[in-house]
């Protein structure tokens, strides 16, 4: 429900509003498959400036539209994000733009904390919050916010099973790189980012909850299962990333039962549904 459809706006937003004159005279490159994408194409042209987007092949077409409709210049490199990624970095290096990394740019992860402190602040009574994690930064954007004004609250991060390099990142304490083997384009991402993931491990062995305090991997098709719930209980249209948070609750309460008690929250974090999430809900 935030400007582009998804949480990423906030993330976008900030690093323009933080773009020196320099910075804004020769724009801004990033790779996405789509909602970072949109994110960075409303921030530049909010402040002025120009963006390309590098987006893999397997990127949705409805968000390589919107990218475009947003003013943005579009380039398709590569068939996962790992070649479009090198490709933005090839492109900021021989012309100067700004590169933009989608998961380790602080003004990014500060962006997207904004959505927790808003559900933080209108919801204290909240005892856990289940967040779908693709590069990490708004899980780690909800960690620093919950560290700050609410120390006891869980942050548990969702992750689709076939696309685990932050859940793998987070348990081995070192980056990796793993396959992104998922329809759920917003969590296609095949690598850990070191920023987000120093504030995701926090500081293990230490009294208080800092980090996450745990992680779910979840099939593709729990996500399915999970987006279809929201549309038809919630009356919410949620793409596959933004449904992962509830796919995440429900393998919690299938595998420990319902009796956890407390208050939790489900971050919807987007809306934009792809052609074949609209097909899958609708053969439903
Ligand atoms: C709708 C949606 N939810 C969640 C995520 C994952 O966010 P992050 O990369 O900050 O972990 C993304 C990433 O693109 C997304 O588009």
């Amino acid at each position: 429900m935030n400007p582009t459809g998804s949480f990423k706006v906030r993330g976008g937003l900030t690093l323009a509003s933080r773009l020196d004159a320099d910075e804004r005279s020769a724009g801004l490159v990033t790779c996405s498959t789509g909602n970072h994408a949109q994110s960075i194409a409303f921030g530049a042209r909010v402040a002025g400036t120009r963006a390309v987007i590098v987006m893999p092949a397997c990127a949705p077409s409805v968000k390589v539209d919107a990218v475009r409709a947003l003013g943005a210049d579009v380039v398709i490199e590569g068939p996962t994000l790992a070649e479009a990624s090198a490709h933005a970095r090839h492109l900021a290096e021989t012309s100067g733009m700004r590169f933009v990394n989608p998961g380790n740019d602080p003004a990014i992860i500060h962006g997207h904390a904004t959505a927790y402190l808003e559900l933080l602040q209108s919801n204290p009574g909240i005892d856990e919050i289940y967040v779908p994690i693709g590069s990490g930064s708004g899980a780690a954007g909800a960690c620093l916010v919950r560290d700050a004004i609410a120390p006891h609250v869980r942050i548990i991060g969702v992750q689709a099973v076939g696309a685990s390099a932050a859940y793998e990142s987070w348990v081995g304490e070192a980056e990796v790189s793993r396959e992104a083997n998922t329809r759920v384009s917003g969590l296609a991402t095949g690598c850990g980012f070191a920023t987000p993931q120093s504030v995701l491990r926090g500081s293990r062995g230490t009294a208080g909850n800092v980090g996450l305090a745990a992680f779910e991997l979840v099939p593709d098709d729990a996500i399915d299962d999970a987006a279809h719930l929201l549309a038809t209980h919630a009356h919410l249209l949620a793409e596959g990333a933004g449904a992962a948070s509830l796919a995440g609750l429900r393998a919690r309460q299938e595998r420990d039962g319902e009796a956890q008690g407390g208050s939790v929250a489900v971050v919807v974090t987007g809306g934009n549904v792809s052609t074949d999430e609209w097909k899958r809900l609708a053969s439903r």
